[in-house]
């Protein structure tokens, strides 16, 4: 697991909106895994600035989102799909047939998982995972357990997790209780991961993932374990960590 220090949100967002653009241009017909959240929004930002600029070209890349809220539809604003739309796929040019995210709109969940495996599988993986990372250390959502989950699966979302995202919505009440979330296999299996994280809030679960063990109960340490995993912090949430 290699750690960059970044200075803040604005440094960690260029830095791996640079590791990504690198993948793109090294690798134009990639298959992207994406993140929601407040920490990818910046890299984002950056991409489309570069998309503009004519120095970054989508239009061969393949993109796999990490989760989606059960129950909310495409449209929904507090959906992950309307998440992405609004902050990157409505501005730049991956083919749309070519963004993929679980459908959380499906009630059959054995039905909707296998699709999203079956999807995973068709693409050969992925080649490069971006991932935020939970207040209590969770990747995607798969939030904190006694085991490991393997493909997609519908989580139940820890109240913490709960807390942590009602900020996107009118009150706790509204935040779903569930979400299809891709695994910690399938996010294992990519053969890159870039982990951002900025801020004091995030600065337990960065301390726990890079150097606690490794367990079910602190997900994010499981990529102690990933041959080529990033993780790209700034001070703040490498505040608990001497020496980086
Ligand atoms: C959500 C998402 C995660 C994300 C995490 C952190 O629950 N499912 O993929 O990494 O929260 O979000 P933020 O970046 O807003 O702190």
């Amino acid at each position: 697991m290699k750690i960059i220090r970044a200075k803040d949100y604005n440094d960690m967002s260029r830095k791996a909106a640079n590791i990504i653009s690198a993948q793109v241009i090294l690798k134009p017909n990639s298959v992207l895994g994406l993140a929601t959240g407040s920490s990818p929004i910046g890299i984002y930002q950056q991409l489309i600035k570069w998309y503009e600029k004519g120095d970054i070209d989508f239009s061969e890349v393949t993109t796999v989102n990490l989760d989606e809220y059960y129950g909310l539809s495409p449209e929904d604003e507090q959906s992950y799909h309307n998440f992405m739309y609004t902050n990157f796929f409505d501005h730049v040019n991956i083919p749309r047939d070519r963004i993929n995210l679980p459908n959380g709109m499906e009630t059959d969940e054995a039905k909707e998982c296998a699709r999203y495996d079956a999807l995973l599988n068709s693409l050969g993986g992925v080649d490069m995972q971006l991932l935020g990372i939970g207040r209590n250390g969770h990747i995607g959502f798969n939030e904190p357990s006694d085991c490991y989950s393997k493909g997609t699966h519908c989580v139940e979302l820890a109240e913490s997790t709960i807390e942590a995202n009602k900020r996107f919505f009118a009150s706790a009440d509204d935040v779903p209780r569930r979400a299809y979330s891709m695994g910690i296999h399938t996010i294992m299996a990519a053969k890159k991961v870039i982990v951002v994280a900025s801020g004091e809030d995030k600065a337990w679960a960065i301390k726990e993932s890079c150097f606690g063990p490794v367990t079910p109960h602190v997900p994010g340490s499981i990529l102690q374990l990933h041959n080529d995993a990033i993780v790209i912090a700034d001070e703040a949430a490498l505040s608990l960590i001497d020496n980086i």
